[in-house]
């Protein structure tokens, strides 16, 4: 069901004792895509891989909660991936740690090959700023800056030296936003500063994008537009893009959807479609790690 890394796809791989196997080897429960295990798709073009967990695990409270199983994962360069599951599931522990947001108590994640683990605090810091774009949910503009300004600032705090408002006005252009860069956030309506949001992702021209449920406070048509520019991210600028949601809708803008129950990969959709995502949650259920 998965394709192999770099053959196009994000690829998840079933661990040996691990519940289940998600490249189709024996073992693996759910196979939902209707492809033998493994293959890659007629259309699949290899291409580099940006983003890999090699065994990501969390755990808290010494070991006592596990927030996250090791889970490997391999996302190539130009794909939209949603991660999917109920809440509790590991989700958001998933895309801190590959964001490098968090540290995994166990495994490597690497970033267009650098392995985060390996990176002091500094480094670390200017990998995020550098290579890696975020969007949260809400309220994750600085109230007092404008709009310009809130997407110039990743470029500021990466010591950039030259002009920001231009590349900023660019961003902001490219969401439809250039009639409102002087505004400040609390003058938009919660879509526009979304799509604020993912100009400021967008404009250091990150390796990937990590978006944590970007669509959850917006109405369904507002959600429609922000999923759009994301996806004309992917296809037209090349961008990789990680978005947690919960959504079967916005997970359909996706080139593949991986769930997550109880804290482990365990089910995979490739060209994910709302019914067939929503078969795969009522499959799973529950979430919270154990
Ligand atoms: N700092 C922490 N200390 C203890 N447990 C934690 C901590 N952070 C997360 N967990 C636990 O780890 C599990 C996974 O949490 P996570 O936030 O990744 O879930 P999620 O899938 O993002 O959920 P939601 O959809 O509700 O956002 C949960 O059971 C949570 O309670
Ligand atoms: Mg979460």
């Amino acid at each position: 069901m998965f394709g192999r890394r770099g053959a196009g796809r994000a690829a998840a791989r079933g661990r040996p004792g691990g519940e289940l196997s998600l490249d189709g080897q024996p073992g693996g429960e759910l196979s939902l895509d209707g492809q033998p295990g493994g293959q890659a798709s007629p259309d699949a073009r290899p291409r580099g891989e940006v983003l890999a967990l090699d065994a990501v695990g969390r755990t808290h409270r010494r070991g006592a909660i596990v927030a996250l199983h090791p889970v490997d994962l391999s996302v190539p360069r130009g794909h939209f991936l949603a991660v999917m599951g109920p809440s509790g599931s590991g989700k958001s522990t998933l895309l801190q740690c590959a964001a490098g947001l968090d540290r995994p108590t166990s495994g490597t994640v690497r970033v267009e090959g650098v392995a985060l683990d390996g990176l002091t605090e500094a480094r670390l810091t200017r990998l995020r700023r550098e290579r890696v774009g975020f969007v949260f949910q809400a309220h994750n503009l600085v109230p007092s800056l404008s709009a310009a300004e809130n997407v110039a600032l990743p470029l500021l705090l990466g010591g950039a030296t030259g002009e920001v408002r231009g590349p900023a006005l660019r961003a902001l252009a490219a969401v439809g936003l250039a009639d409102r860069a002087d505004d400040l956030p609390a003058e938009l309506s919660g879509g526009q500063q979304q799509r604020v949001a993912v100009a400021r992702a967008l404009v250091t021209d990150p390796a990937v994008v990590f978006a944590d449920e970007p669509t959850g406070a917006l109405d369904p048509v507002t959600a429609h537009d922000v999923l759009a520019l994301l996806r004309r991210a992917v296809d037209v600028d090349g961008h990789t893009v990680v978005m947690v949601t919960h959504d079967p809708v916005a997970a359909a803008w996706c080139d593949e959807a991986v769930f997550l129950a109880r804290g482990r990969l365990v089910a995979a959709l490739h060209r994910p479609d709302p019914d067939r995502v929503h078969e795969v949650m009522r499959r799973i259920g529950g979430g919270a790690a154990a």
